[in-house]
This record gives C-alpha cells, sequence and structure tokens, in this order.
C-alpha cells in the first residue's frame, strides 16, 4: 500500500477516477440520460460530488495518521480541488441554466432563500483555498497562516451540510449522514489538536522524557 501511494500512476489513477462523475453527467447529457429535468439532475449531481469530495479531502490526515500512511498527503490537494471544480460546476448550472444570468434574481434568492445563502458561503468560503492550494501561497503566507486559513474547508463542509438539509426538507437521512461524517472527522481533528497540546506541553515541563518532535 506505501509504494502504491508513492508511484506517479497512482495520483494520475486517482485524478481519472475523480472525473468518472463528470464524464457520466457529459455521458448521460449525449444520451438522453440526464430525466425530465436535466438543470435539476446536474445540480444535483454536482452539488453531491462536492459535498463527496469535502468530506474525501477532510479523510486524508486522519487516514494519513490512524492508517500511518504519509505519503496520502499527495492526494489532499487534489481532491480539494476536485470539490471546488464540482461546487463551480454546481454554481455555474445554477447561474446559467437556471437562472438564466438573472443577477437580480439570483441576488434576491441569495438575500431570501436560506438555503441558497448557506451554500453561497459554503462556495465563498472554498474560493480563497482554492486560489491559495499553490506551494507559492504556502511560502507567501507561511505554513502556519495558510494551515489556519484552510482549516476553513471544515466551514465550507458544514455550510454544505445545512445547504443539503434545507433544501431536501422532508427525507433528511442523507444530509444527516454527511453531518455525521463532517461531526466524527471534526472531532478527531480537535482530539487530535487537544493532546499533541497536551503531549506539547508535558515535553516543555520534562524535557527529557520528551519525544524528539511532539509536534508530529
Ligand atoms: C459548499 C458549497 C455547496 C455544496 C456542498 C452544495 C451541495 C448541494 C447538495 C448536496 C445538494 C442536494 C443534492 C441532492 O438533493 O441530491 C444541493 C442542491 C442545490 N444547490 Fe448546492 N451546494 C453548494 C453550493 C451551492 C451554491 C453556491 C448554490 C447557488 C448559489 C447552490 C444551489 C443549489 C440548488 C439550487 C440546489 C437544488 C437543486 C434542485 O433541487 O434542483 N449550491 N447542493
Amino acid at each position: 500500500m506505501r509504494t502504491l501511494l508513492t508511484i506517479k500512476w497512482t495520483k494520475a489513477g486517482v485524478f481519472v477516477l475523480c472525473l468518472i462523475p463528470l464524464d457520466a453527467l457529459v455521458w448521460r447529457g449525449f444520451h438522453n440520460g440526464l430525466g425530465a429535468n436535466p438543470v435539476e439532475f446536474i445540480q444535483l449531481t454536482t452539488g453531491d460530488w462536492t459535498l463527496r469530495f469535502l468530506v474525501f479531502t477532510l479523510c486524508i490526515t486522519p487516514f494519513r495518521k490512524l492508517l500511518n500512511l504519509p505519503d496520502l498527503i499527495r492526494f489532499r490537494r487534489m481532491l480539494g480541488l476536485f470539490a471546488f471544480s464540482y461546487v463551480c460546476l454546481h454554481f455555474l448550472t445554477y447561474l446559467v441554466l437556471d437562472q438564466s444570468f438573472d443577477f437580480a434574481g439570483i441576488w434576491k434568492d441569495i438575500a431570501k432563500r436560506p438555503f441558497i445563502t448557506v451554500g453561497f458561503l459554503g462556495f465563498l468560503l472554498l474560493l480563497p483555498l482554492a486560489i491559495t492550494s499553490t506551494a507559492g501561497w504556502i511560502r507567501r503566507l507561511g505554513g502556519k497562516r495558510w494551515q489556519a486559513l484552510h482549516r476553513a474547508i471544515y466551514f465550507a463542509a458544514i455550510a454544505g451540510v445545512i445547504h443539503y438539509y434545507w433544501k431536501v426538507k422532508s427525507d433528511v437521512r442523507m444530509p444527516l449522514f454527511y453531518g455525521a461524517l463532517v461531526a466524527i472527522l471534526l472531532f478527531w481533528r480537535l482530539g487530535d489538536w487537544f493532546f499533541r497540546r497536551r503531549s506539547a506541553a508535558g515535553a516543555k515541563l520534562s524535557p527529557q522524557h520528551a519525544p524528539a518532535n511532539p509536534m508530529q
């Protein structure tokens, strides 16, 4: 498994896998497979995949640590950028196919329909993360500030879950399922942060018993 994660082709393979939902959508588009309401179908599919890719991205750090697979980090940026690409398609479907560039109507929608407001907030939160995802931006911001900014992905995922919950109205099982996943990932992260702080404080008190690098 470890070797597989370091191979150049594995990354290319994951990239191709991430494109499958889009390919399937395009294929359906050309084969009359988008159902009675194609705009709705595209919107629901791209919305679902945005949320899935956000969860995949959030899984990388816990899986890296719990399974001791440090090379999983190679996939995090790509998965995050796929989440952003799918939300762009989701938003573009709304902007172009649903609202036909009616900016006044869109603004009214964002202001008046809470589920659109919170979805839009999720999109706005992801925007700076996509822009600053490059090595150049990590250097410019510095590791600590970059990491702090990129924690906004949790808020974007929470906004996505609320958006989904408010949209479906009756059958809330799927939004609750995603909500539970995001909550578990968030609590794991908080727990990890808490234990690392405690071990760092312990190391300061008794340096002779401290591990070589308690922050890892
Ligand atoms: C983090 C950002 C977002 C996520 C994770 C997200 C996710 C989702 C999900 C999961 C659905 C429901 C899919 C289903 O029922 O199977 C959905 C529906 C929808 N989203 Fe989003 N969304 C986001 C942002 C936005 C934005 C920015 C807009 C537009 C301003 C938007 C507009 C819509 C609309 C109109 C629907 C309902 C589609 C329909 O019923 O025809 N979303 N979204």
